[in-house]
């Protein structure tokens, strides 16, 4: 069942979503060489906790930090550390939510560690892109798929590959509501967008196959094949005309 959400809880998903966006805006000149994983899950625990919200993540199944932070070939959920140390031409996935009256926000982002190979500029900039290709299509009257097909074709016409095994999703008063939104499918399938959905819509994507296993650690899913992925998300609203997007 998705949930629709009235303007009032709009508004406060919307307050939920002020310092995740600031966080990951702030994070682009944050993040550089020398730097631990554990580093910016300190930043991020410092900023959400000065903010007067909760963590979304930290707790969340027995999740140990405020931050997921995937250095190259990670493509989610990677566990902060202070031994795994930033270097020149690693890209690296943030991805962090809070909690604000009840409501989640959740959002991500991947950042260049200093100067990073083009290939690697190229994924994180057609994640991005096809975030925005899929939401041309998070309008009152499409259907789900036609979100997902749009990234789809944005992120292989670009000669990479949509990580199957993990997708987007409802988002309130849970993190994770219905409907599951995978980020590849058919157009026209689906349920129909309808003003008040909340949406986290989060392509995950690699420069060789989709194919994903989890680490030991039980968390950190890294690509089968080594091949490095970017990650981009945003808690968006479907409404009566153009998406709000709150974590941008
Ligand atoms: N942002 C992730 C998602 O969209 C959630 C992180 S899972 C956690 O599914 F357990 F680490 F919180
Ligand atoms: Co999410």
């Amino acid at each position: 069942m998705i949930i629709i959400k009235s303007d009032e809880e709009i508004e406060l998903m919307r307050q939920a979503a002020v310092p995740t966006k600031e966080m990951l805006e702030n994070l682009s000149s944050i993040i550089k060489p020398g730097m631990s994983t554990k580093d910016v899950d300190d930043y991020v625990e410092e900023y959400i906790l000065k903010s007067g919200m909760k963590p979304a993540f930290k707790g969340y199944s027995g999740y140990p930090a405020c931050a997921c932070v995937s250095v190259n070939e990670e493509v989610v959920h990677g566990i902060p550390s202070k031994k795994r140390i930033l270097m020149e031409g690693d890209i690296v996935s943030v991805d962090l939510g809070t909690i604000y009256k009840g409501f989640y926000s959740d959002a991500a982002r991947t950042y260049p560690v200093g100067k990073i190979s083009e290939k690697h500029q190229k994924l994180i900039e057609t994640a991005e892109k096809s975030f925005f290709a899929g939401i041309f299509f998070a309008r009152k009257g499409n259907r789900l798929g036609d979100i997902s097909h749009a990234i789809q074709e944005c992120v292989e016409a670009e000669g990479f590959s949509v990580i199957r095994d993990y997708v987007g999703h409802g988002v309130g008063r849970n993190m994770h509501e219905d409907p599951m939104i995978p980020n590849y499918g058919k157009a026209n399938h689906g349920p129909q967008l309808v003003p008040g959905m909340v949406l986290a819509i989060e392509p995950m994507i690699a420069t060789g196959a989709y194919n994903v296993k989890v680490m030991p650690d039980g968390w950190t899913a890294v690509t089968k094949d080594g091949g490095f992925a970017a990650h981009y998300e945003n808690t968006i609203v479907i409404t009566d005309g153009d998406p709000i997007l709150l974590t941008k």
